[in-house]
């Protein structure tokens, strides 16, 4: 059994139960301990402090501990890995078959090991402690390879963070615009600027009181911390802990505490308060920064988002030409046409990551032949996709949809009024609730704006429709 073993048998250990690999530094530090090496020796190759390195190492020894559920530590590190190889236990879904560690999370995550095509980092942290924030960032996807391009949202947000001390930040866009792509990419542009970041998706819906808690305890650095009961002393404590620290918070999948059946950025009955949370935060002074990642924005933020610099709102619609090297990635051929299935697909990354394997799959990746078919295909995988943003639309939207996709040209403010049933007021709102869902897409067209929907949405509603 040789380090490189070792090294393979924690890494997957680990990724099985938390989703996040081994960071570079937990390596280096893992090579030390069963190459038996002090701390000394180890702080010496990772460049960083004795006291850092003894950290890590503990930390991670912790977490081993509670997977394989007997006490690890430095010294019998070595004998414990050798007896779990020699008995054969390192599948490790074996491990965690037999182990039944359900209920173990770690308490921290390190910063993810940065691949070659992510974005270079501001400032290396890699040799100052003193400027590594606290991270916490096991709700967070992996960093994959990313497409930065000139003008990307990823500089916008970097000078609203940090030149303009934007407070509220908002992302918004279609499932696979790449919000989340977009939000991780950003930690590592910023992260010096940090003293703490913490990333939790709200997929599940949890209630507001449960992610107080878990800001609070974590921001505050204080894991046992009483928290009081009350949701208004909750948010007290919060917003002094980000007066205190500078901190990054990022939620994602907000739309999930928001309601289906409505126009857009209503909260669930039982979420309202979350209101209250992005109100404060968006409007008290402070130096951190809390940024959602939705499919639609929560409607109270657009009323406090004009004349406040310190509240901001990105929609995101698609990679536009940095598409290409999605296309380039997944090797398709007949590049001249590319720019006709990016447009068909709106630039979406999920999309056209989708739509790239169906061509490959059928087409041997020519994407002339694919084009040649009609209609837009919709694969098993797109078609769930479609049917949640389509399905969370109130009856009206549905109908102005279904109008706007049966034209075949884009169709003017006129013709819809002319066209559609129901009060003025409400179609109003119809067309900007599916604005904000960014379902519709505006052109300015001589003295008239004229709408469209994304081909592959009209697809969609169409085939509802039939
Ligand atoms: N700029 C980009 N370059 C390369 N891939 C991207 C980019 N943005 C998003 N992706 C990829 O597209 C997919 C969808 O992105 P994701 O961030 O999950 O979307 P969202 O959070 O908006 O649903 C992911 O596989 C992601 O890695
Ligand atoms: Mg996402």
């Amino acid at each position: 059994m040789d380090v490189k073993e070792v090294l393979r048998f924690t890494d997957n250990l680990v990724f099985a139960k938390t989703g996040k690999h081994l960071a570079d530094l937990e390596e280096t530090v893992l090579r030390g301990v069963w190459q038996g090496k002090t701390y000394i020796q180890i702080a010496e190759e990772s460049g960083y402090s004795e006291g850092y390195a003894r950290d890590v190492t503990s930390k991670l020894l912790k977490v081993l501990s509670k997977l394989l559920r007997e006490d690890i530590n430095k010294s019998n590190f070595r004998s414990t890995m050798k007896r779990y190889h020699d008995c054969n236990f390192s599948n490790f879904k074996d491990i965690v078959n037999f182990g039944n560690i359900n209920n173990f999370c770690p308490e921290t995550s390190y910063p993810p090991k940065t691949p070659q095509n992510s974005p270079p980092t501001q400032t290396s942290t890699e040799d100052n402690t003193q400027q590594k924030p606290r991270l916490d960032l096991r709700d967070a996807p992996e960093i994959k390879t990313f497409y930065n391009y000139p003008n990307s949202p990823l500089t916008a947000l970097e000078t609203w963070i940090l030149e303009q001390n934007c407070r509220l930040l908002t992302i918004t866009g279609m499932a696979g615009t790449g919000k989340s792509a977009i939000a991780r990419n950003l930690i590592p542009q910023i992260q010096t600027q940090f003293d703490r970041i913490i990333w939790r998706s709200l997929r599940t819906s949890p209630p507001l009181e449960t992610t107080l808690k878990t800001l609070i305890q974590f921001l505050s650095n204080q894991p046992e911390i009483n928290i009081p009961a009350n949701t208004d002393d909750q948010l007290s404590i919060l917003i002094e802990t980000l007066r205190e620290n500078r901190c990054l918070i990022i939620l994602d999948d907000v739309q999930q505490i928001l309601s289906s059946g409505q126009l857009a950025g209503y909260y669930k009955p039982g979420y309202e308060n979350y209101g209250t949370l992005f109100k404060l935060i968006g409007e008290i002074p402070h130096n951190s920064c809390l940024i959602l990642n939705s499919w639609e924005p929560p409607s109270d933020i657009l009323t406090f988002t004009d004349d406040n610099s310190a509240v901001c709102l990105l929609q995101l619609t698609g990679l536009g030409e940095a598409a290409t090297e999605i296309l380039r990635d997944k090797g398709l051929l007949d590049e001249e046409q590319w720019p006709e299935l990016i447009e068909l697909y709106h630039g979406n990354p999920l999309w056209l990551k989708l739509v790239a394997q169906t061509i490959n799959n059928l087409f041997n990746g020519r994407v002339s032949q694919y084009l040649s078919y009609q209609p837009v295909f919709l694969s098993d995988e797109l078609t769930p996709i479609l049917q949640q943003h389509y399905q969370r639309l109130s009856e009206i939207e549905k109908q102005a949809i279904a109008l706007i996709s049966n034209e075949n040209e884009p169709v003017s403010f006129t013709q819809f009024m002319a066209k559609c049933q129901g009060s003025q007021v409400e179609l109003f709102k119809a067309i900007q609730s599916l604005d904000r869902r960014g379902m519709i897409e505006k052109l300015s067209c001589e003295s008239e704006t004229v709408f469209t929907i994304p081909p592959v949405l009209k697809q969609y509603v169409k085939m509802v429709g039939e």
